[in-house]
């Protein structure tokens, strides 16, 4: 969602003749977008302002911008705390971001601007017209969210869950598609609920009119929430067409008694109920997920039984988090907090237990023929024999795993571009988070 945020504040600022650059110090507007989510994103805020303080006494009309989630939460605070900065704009003020540059350009003003009005601000999403060399985009389909899950800082900071009309996103999407894009990755905190609120069309729905575009290859959403999950979105993934066969399914927990604690409104039987219906309908599609370990009161059977639920469901990847007390939040008042060497501890157990399924995922793809939508050229190069490095390509399966490849062994035609074509390549070996292969026809 940030690096959503970020595309969408270059975009709004580009009418006033700002580009972007991969250097520091050249440029004449500085903006840290940044995330509350966990405390340890949080502190890297204040890290990276106080790196780039200096670039500001070295040329005073250099601007200094603090936006997203932190801004929302903080506020002035942030202006008190870090004297040379310009502007604090909070989670709802994109679009007004235009206005306050020039106001700062113009009367060397400080502003702060963490309004927060119920709806959504269509104005910062009409798409981009220069993509050129981008394959894939996200498209926000919603905004907010209404879960008031205890440990969870986003209500707070992202405010009441809106959705957007389903014509406006279609008209996103056709002009992305437009301007070259073939993936698009919809986005929102609880994309099952999407419309629900304002009468608007179901999610299946919204995806089955997204299948129709001309030009769009392939459909992904995130996240959605376990309750939420319905049946007709199951049944989406049974012929998924464009609608790529991955979802993303936080769990958090396996402990029933914790998944309570924590406003998640789901048990663990139903939890395994959904994952086995999903099976059933999609039998290759890849399932991903995120954990809370240490959650303030959990035992080492509470964290056995998530344990158990990672053998039991045996992911494709995970993301896992140490909890960490956030403002506001209901859980941060909740007692028995875990310590932080044992919340360390579990961490590491939750990923190592993880790793072997992620591995015996990827390595029964070896041999096989995948399609893949190919993103770029990958970073790195193959070195085949001692003279010659090869050119890699990369891209992902349908089931959303990276593939790295080459043409085939004939480096005359390595030249040919593979950007945002989808190409049959057979998986030769498989790594821990990446696959290698090599194209075939
Ligand atoms: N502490 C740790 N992890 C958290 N997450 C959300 N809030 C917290 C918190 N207070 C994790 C959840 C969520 C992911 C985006 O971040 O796992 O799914
Ligand atoms: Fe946070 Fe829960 Fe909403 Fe996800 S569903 S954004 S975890 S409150």
């Amino acid at each position: 969602m940030n690096v959503y945020d970020s595309e969408q504040i270059s975009k709004v600022l580009k009418p006033l003749q700002y580009n972007m650059t991969s250097s520091l110090e050249k440029a004449d507007l500085i903006i840290a977008n940044t995330c509350a989510i966990r405390e340890k994103a949080e502190q890297k805020v204040f890290s990276f302002l106080g790196r780039v303080a200096h670039l500001k006494r070295k040329k005073p009309n250099l601007i200094l911008g603090v936006g997203g989630c932190v801004a929302q939460q903080e506020g002035s605070k942030i202006l008190e705390r870090a004297p040379y900065l310009d502007l604090v704009f909070g989670t709802h003020a994109i679009g007004r971001l235009p206005s306050m540059i020039e106001r700062i350009d113009a009367k060397k003003c400080r502003i702060v601007d963490v309004e927060m009005p119920e709806g959504i601000d269509e104005s910062v999403f009409s798409a981009y017209t220069d993509y050129n060399r981008k394959v894939t985009s996200f498209v926000t389909i919603m905004q907010g969210c209404d879960n008031y899950c205890t440990y969870c800082v986003v209500p707070f900071v992202r405010g009441r869950e809106a959705s957007r009309s389903p014509e406006k996103i279609i008209g996103e999407i056709r002009s992305l598609v437009g301007s070259g894009i073939k993936e698009i990755t919809l986005l929102g905190q609880n994309v099952n609920s999407f419309g629900k609120k304002e009468g608007l069309c179901s999610f299946s729905k919204l995806l089955s009119f997204i299948n129709e575009i001309d030009g769009l290859l392939r459909i992904r959403f995130t996240t959605s929430h376990p309750k939420d999950l319905s049946d007709d979105l199951i049944y989406a993934f049974e012929n998924p067409d464009k609608l790529c066969r991955h979802i993303h399914l936080p769990v958090q927990s396996g402990s029933d008694r914790i998944l309570k604690r924590m406003n998640r409104k789901y048990s663990r039987d139903y939890y395994l109920a959904k994952v086995d219906k999903l099976r059933n309908i999609c039998p290759d599609i890849a399932i991903t997920s995120d954990f809370i370990v240490g959650f303030p009161g959990e035992t080492e059977d509470d964290f056995n039984e998530t344990l158990d639920l990672i053998k039991t469901v045996q992911y494709d990847d995970i993301f896992a988090f140490k909890y960490s007390d956030r403002p506001k939040v209901p859980s941060a008042l909740f007692r028995h907090k875990i310590s932080e060497q044992d919340k360390k501890d579990r961490l590491i157990e939750l990923l190592k237990s993880q790793e072997y399924y992620t591995k015996k995922k990827n390595k029964v793809l070896e041999g096989s023929t995948q399609s893949i939508l190919v993103e770029g050229l990958s970073k790195k190069k193959l070195q085949t024999d001692a003279k010659n490095k090869h050119v890699q390509w990369t891209g992902r399966t349908s089931t959303n795993k990276i593939v790295n490849f080459i043409s085939n062994n004939d480096v005359s035609l390595h030249n040919e571009n593979f950007l945002g074509k989808m190409i049959n390549v057979r998986i030769e070996k498989a790594l821990s988070h990446s696959l290698q292969g090599i194209r075939v026809k």
